[in-house]
C-alpha cells in the first residue's frame, strides 16, 4: 500500500478501531509487554502505536514513546493517555520507515500489527534496529500467511480489500524475516487459535 492509502485507511478506521481490533488483538499486545519483563527505567518505542490500546499495559516506570502516521489514530491515543493519566507516555506523528530518533535511543522497539501495513517493511525493520541499542530487544506481532493452502486461498481473496482493511492478509513470514535481518530468539503463536505470531529478536551489536 502507498503511504497516502495507509493514512486514509487508518484515519477512516480510527473512531471504530478499538471495537474492531481491541479485544481480538489484546492477548498479543499483553504477551509482548509480559515478554519485555520491564524492571523499571527502560525506554520503549512502539512504532505504529495506533489508538494506544497497549499503553495501559506498560508499568508506569517504563518510558514509552509511540509514533504513528495517522493523526486520527494518534488523536484517540492522546485521549486515552489523558483519560488514564499515562504520564510515562509520549506520542509523536512520525514515519516508522524514516524516524527522527538518534541511533541506539531505546532499549526495546516493538511493532504490533504494523509489519503488513507499512509500505516498506524492510525500511521499518532497519529503522527499528538502528534506534534500538545494541543488545536491546525487538518485538513484532503480526499475522503471516497461513501454511494451510485453503486458508491461504482465502487470505489471497481478502488482499483485494487491503486498501479498506488497512493491512495485507497475504504476508509470508520467511521473506519478512530475511528482509528484516533480525536475530530471532523465539516465535510463538498468539491470539485466536494462534493465527498471529509474536517474534522476539535481539538487536545485534553494531
Ligand atoms: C493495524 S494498526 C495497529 C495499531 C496498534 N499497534 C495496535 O496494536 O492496535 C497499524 C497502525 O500502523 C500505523 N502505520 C502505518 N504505516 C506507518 C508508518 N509508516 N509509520 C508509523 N505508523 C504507521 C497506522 O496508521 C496504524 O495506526
Amino acid at each position: 500500500m502507498e503511504e497516502t492509502t495507509v493514512i486514509k485507511a487508518y484515519d477512516r478506521l480510527a473512531r471504530g478501531y478499538d471495537h474492531l481490533f481491541g479485544p481480538i488483538f489484546n492477548p498479543g499486545r499483553r504477551r509482548i509487554i509480559e515478554r519485555m519483563g520491564c524492571q523499571g527505567g527502560e525506554r520503549v518505542l512502539e512504532v505504529g502505536v495506533g489508538t494506544g490500546l497497549s499503553l495501559p499495559y506498560y508499568p508506569q516506570d517504563t518510558a514509552v514513546v509511540g509514533i504513528d502516521v495517522s493523526d486520527k489514530m494518534l488523536a484517540v491515543a492522546r485521549e486515552r493517555v489523558a483519560r488514564q493519566g499515562l504520564d510515562n507516555v509520549a506520542l509523536h506523528r512520525m514515519d516508522a520507515q524514516a524516524m527522527a530518533f538518534e541511533d541506539d535511543s531505546f532499549d526495546t522497539v516493538v511493532a504490533m500489527y504494523v509489519a503488513s501495513v507499512v509500505p516498506d517493511d524492510a525500511r521499518m525493520s532497519a529503522e527499528m534496529r538502528r534506534v534500538c541499542r545494541p543488545g536491546g530487544d525487538l518485538f513484532v506481532v503480526n499475522h503471516f500467511t497461513h501454511h494451510n493452502r485453503h486458508v491461504r486461498r482465502l487470505e489471497r481473496l481478502v488482499t483485494r480489500a487491503t486498501p479498506f482493511l488497512g493491512f495485507d492478509a497475504d504476508f509470508p513470514l520467511e521473506p519478512f524475516l530475511q528482509r528484516a535481518g533480525f536475530r530471532v530468539l523465539t516465535i510463538e503463536p498468539v491470539n485466536l487459535g494462534g493465527y498471529w505470531s509474536l517474534i522476539h529478536a535481539r538487536n545485534e551489536a553494531a
